[in-house]
């Protein structure tokens, strides 16, 4: 309460401030204006102000520019700044209508009209360069690389003449089976928020804004438009938000868009506790929120609670509804004044009103450029997850026959069609393509799996057999289950093909593509299995440097694994997922009680000891690390990484607390992710890895005071290379007055 009357007393504020910048510059030669033509006759009482359009003053703040050109529009323009203006481009693809949305301008004040793209795997416009999948980067757990990332995003969105992308999404994997995983960032909320943070970083240094999404709890496919998601407010908090927060405050993202679902009682596009209370209040967002498409449900309500803008288009929030909203009595006019003071706001503060338009031209793309970036981002990515043999690294001067076993050797395979994660490559590089060019010396044969017995006597007569698998994962559609059977039926029996290519021939590579974790029931029949993810369209020549050997495996799983589709939190549970019918929120027909609490992913593996396929945090390397000496402070810890094996490497150390629970009612996880940083080492170098730790790192958010806070007691730290390595001892520090054993 005390904090929504400090917010109005501040735009109050702003608005007499900015209205002095008008009346005082009006006859500035540092006024830019942006057409020259004579505006019609003026409108308000700012008459001259207006005509001088004091706005263009650049040198002004973007809230003060945003009051006076808000002081010279008519509340017929206010509204129309409040709704998307085309309701196909969600379509995409289209020659003449390329954009995902579009906000019309008002040409008589110069404001000009801004487009939006999707999205977080690659511009969804014409071609673009395809990038690996957002899990990919996360599996890097490299925010340097987020940014390098984002910038390639933002760069190309800009030259295809955007001003906005709807990305990253920054949703937390509650369930592996979620059909948007590959969007992700992973399932482990301080992962998540630091790529997320370089992500947006990358795209808003290109000028471009970028779009946190989908906010919130937006966890699963199914129902996602009727479902209210029962989340307690430290789990949301502690898991669900973080990625979001930092984004606000670390990245200042530009926009934030609502999700479809509802989270306790409220859709939401317009749930004021989490757009006004939490986003505004809590965390100090100046942007502005967008509605997924479509997720508005209502327009005085929506406004009241939070959401600016409408997309694609103006169901609720057309010029007619909101006149009459305000005329109602239900919306004020200074709720609308303040959206608008969002969204104009934010437009100058990226400087759409100061530039040029971005021009729509491939032309301006360094296609080059960015295809070595999703290059190295794929050979960052993917995962060594079984090696035993050492059969890789292939030799490339020595091994004469490799064949290529599966439907997706040949081709360039995707996710997301068709939807915000689909991307048509501007060129891709296919394994097979990739293999021939680095080794043109070895004798591929390939083989589209299809049938089992062919394919088997094909590995047989290689010296090495790589078989790739895949899933099909997309918006719309969750799988049913995690075996490769349940993720693309089309392809057939994958399981049986990989135990058949395996029983033919030892020297056998399983390569998985796909967004989120498969059963590998064959894991103990095969030598080597890489985590591919789907790789972009770099992806054919980062394999083929992997498997030879050029770059080292460094890719670290941003999720669990898990062994079976029984172990996971929500399994089992239909009233946590996919939900029960019925609810109490009018337009909900579902509910998914999150009731698993902050146990999501690894915590949940850990508290219910679910030993999982591979761990969150897991990658093999061609060398090997060892890990001392772990120092612990209350401002940070520090522990020394050395390269044990024969080859330069790079390794992710991973830092992770166990927390003492203040009651017993707020459980905490066995142990959490503190930290985490990577380093490249040559043979026998070693290095100190410093993990910064502030107060967050040791707090709860207390549901009760709404606030995070440090239970007294003993904090345990360990650090290692996945979340299950218990190599070195865990090194103890007690807080908040309490003690340790
Ligand atoms: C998705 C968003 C996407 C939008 C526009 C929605 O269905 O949830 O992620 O940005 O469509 O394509």
């Amino acid at each position: 309460m005390r904090k929504t009357s400090i917010h109005v007393a501040r735009i109050m504020g702003l608005l007499a401030s900015a209205l002095l910048v008008a009346c005082g510059n009006s006859s500035s030669s540092k006024v830019v204006v942006s057409t020259p033509a004579p505006l019609p006759a003026p409108i308000e009482t700012l008459q001259g102000q207006c005509t001088d359009k004091p706005w263009m003053l650049v040198s002004a703040s973007p809230d003060a520019r945003a009051n006076s050109l808000l002081a010279c529009m008519t509340a017929d323009e206010k509204a129309s700044l409040l709704g998307g203006d085309d309701a196909v481009g969600v379509l995409g693809q289209s020659a003449t209508d390329p954009h995902t949305g579009t906000s019309l301008g008002v040409t008589r004040l110069g404001i000009p009209t801004v487009y939006f793209t999707d999205g977080p795997v690659g511009v969804r416009q014409g071609s673009a360069t395809a990038m690996p999948a957002p899990v990919a980067l996360a599996a890097s757990f490299d925010a340097a690389l987020a940014r390098e990332y984002g910038a390639v995003l933002g760069n190309e969105a800009k030259f295809k003449g955007n001003d906005a992308i709807l990305g990253p999404c920054v949703d937390i994997v509650r369930n592996p089976l979620a059909g948007r995983t590959f969007e992700t960032y992973g399932e482990d909320p301080l992962l998540s928020r630091r790529i997320g943070v370089g992500w947006i970083n990358g795209v808003q240094g290109e000028g471009v804004i970028a779009n946190a999404k989908h906010f919130a709890g937006n966890n699963q496919e199914p129902n996602r438009n009727v479902l209210d998601a029962v989340i307690d407010a430290r789990t949301l908090h502690e898991i669900y938000l973080p990625a979001y927060e930092g984004a606000v405050k670390d990245a200042k993202v530009g926009t934030v868009m609502c999700a479809y679902n509802s989270i306790n009682g409220a859709f939401m596009c317009e749930n004021k506790p989490l757009l006004s209370d939490v986003l505004r209040g809590e965390w100090g967002f100046t942007g502005y929120v967008l509605s997924d498409y479509p997720a508005t449900h209502s327009t005085a309500p929506s406004l009241n609670a939070g959401l600016e803008f409408e997309l694609p288009s103006t169901a609720f929030y057309s010029v007619q509804n909101i006149n009459a909203a305000v005329a109602s009595g239900s919306l004020k006019q200074t709720t609308v004044d303040q959206a608008v003071l969002r969204i104009l706001r934010t437009h100058f503060a990226f400087g759409v009103f100061d530039r040029p338009r971005y021009k729509n031209d491939d032309a301006q793309i360094d296609k080059t450029g960015h295809a070595a970036v999703a290059q190295k981002v794929a050979e960052r990515g993917m995962v060594l997850l079984k090696n035993s043999t050492s059969l890789l690294p292939l030799n490339a001067l020595t091994t004469r026959s490799i064949a290529l076993i599966g439907r997706d050797a040949t081709i360039h395979k995707t996710a997301g069609s068709p939807s915000s994660g689909r991307v048509t490559a501007f060129s891709a590089v296919t394994p097979q393509q990739g293999f021939a060019t680095r080794a043109p010396n070895i004798t591929l044969t390939v083989d589209d799996g299809n049938i089992v017995a062919r394919a088997a006597s094909v590995a047989a007569a290689a010296e090495v057999a790589i078989v790739f698998v895949s899933s099909d994962e997309r918006e719309f559609a969750d799988r049913p289950c995690m075996s490769l059977m349940c993720s693309q039926p089309a392809y057939g029996d994958q399981d049986a093909l990989v135990r058949a290519v395996a029983a033919a021939n030892p020297r056998t590579v399983v390569v998985v593509i796909s967004g989120s974790p498969v059963l590998m029931p064959w894991l103990t029949a095969v030598p080597a299995v890489i985590q591919g993810w789907y790789m972009g369209q770099q992806g054919g020549a980062a394999l083929a440097r992997l498997v030879f050997g050029d770059v080292n495996f460094s890719g670290k799983l941003p999720m669990t694994f898990w062994a079976a589709d029984a172990d996971t939190p929500t399994a089992g549970n239909i009233a946590r997922y996919p939900g029960t019918p019925g609810s109490t929120v009018a337009g909900a027909s579902f509910t998914a009680t999150h009731s698993e609490g902050i146990f999501v992913g690894y915590r949940w593996a850990d508290a219910n000891n679910k030993t999982p396929q591979f761990p969150f945090g897991f990658g093999l390397s061609y060398t090997s690390f060892a890990y001392e000496n772990l120092r612990v402070r209350a401002s940070g810890a520090t522990v020394t990484v050395r390269n044990t094996g024969q080859r330069a490497g790079r390794e992710t150390a991973q830092l992770y607390m166990a927390l003492p629970a203040p009651s017993a009612a707020v459980a905490q996880a066995p142990w959490a992710l503190k930290g985490f940083e990577s380093v490249e080492l040559l043979p026998g170098e070693s290095r100190d890895i410093s993990f910064a730790l502030d107060d967050r790192a040791f707090s709860y958010w207390d549901a009760s005071s709404k606030g995070w806070k440090i239970a007294p007691g003993c904090y345990r730290l360990r650090a290692g290379d996945s979340s299950r390595d218990l190599r070195l001892a865990p090194t103890s520090l007690a807080l908040g007055g309490g003690s340790c054993p």
